[in-house]
């Protein structure tokens, strides 16, 4: 799961993620293009919209997408369409290329809707972001 400082949408999905699947089989972990938030807790608000539904994300700690993360994971699940760029940036092959896909895209394919960045306080909130998680992750849960 990435967006842009994994502290507010990747984060979630991670912990929404992980809430749905066999964590014992299915490894789930998330990551920010940028590097501002490395080792940072997740933002108050993400751990207060999970804490509502009873998702506990106080354990993770904010790391930077790079390069051998295309190795290490199967499905690269990018929140908006700049995680995608930044993230394709770093593609070394198609095979690479091919793992990474708009989670949006999981219960609206084909429209192209990113996660709002809910970070800057904007007209979607956190609790909005934490519902399109939610579908898309039962979505993607099905299918694993
Ligand atoms: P996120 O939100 O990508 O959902 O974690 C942001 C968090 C921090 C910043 C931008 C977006 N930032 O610029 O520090």
């Amino acid at each position: 799961m990435v967006c842009l400082g994994n502290i507010c949408r990747s984060p979630l999905a991670e912990g929404i993620l992980k809430s749905k699947v066999d964590t014992s089989k299915i490894f789930v972990d998330s990551a920010g293009t940028g590097h501002w938030h490395v080792g940072d807790e997740p933002d108050k608000r993400s751990i207060a919209i999970g804490k509502k539904y009873s998702i506990d994300i106080t354990n993770q700690r904010g790391r930077q997408f790079s390069a051998a993360d295309f190795d290490e994971f199967d499905i690269i699940y990018v929140m908006d369409n700049s995680n995608k760029e930044n993230v394709l940036a770093l593609a070394q092959n198609d095979s690479h290329k091919k793992k990474v896909k708009l989670i949006l895209d999981e219960i609206f394919p084909g429209e192209n809707v990113d996660v709002p960045d809910p970070y800057f306080g904007g007209s979607v909130g956190f609790e909005t972001v934490f519902k399109m998680l939610d579908e898309a992750c039962e979505e993607i849960a099905k299918r694993l």
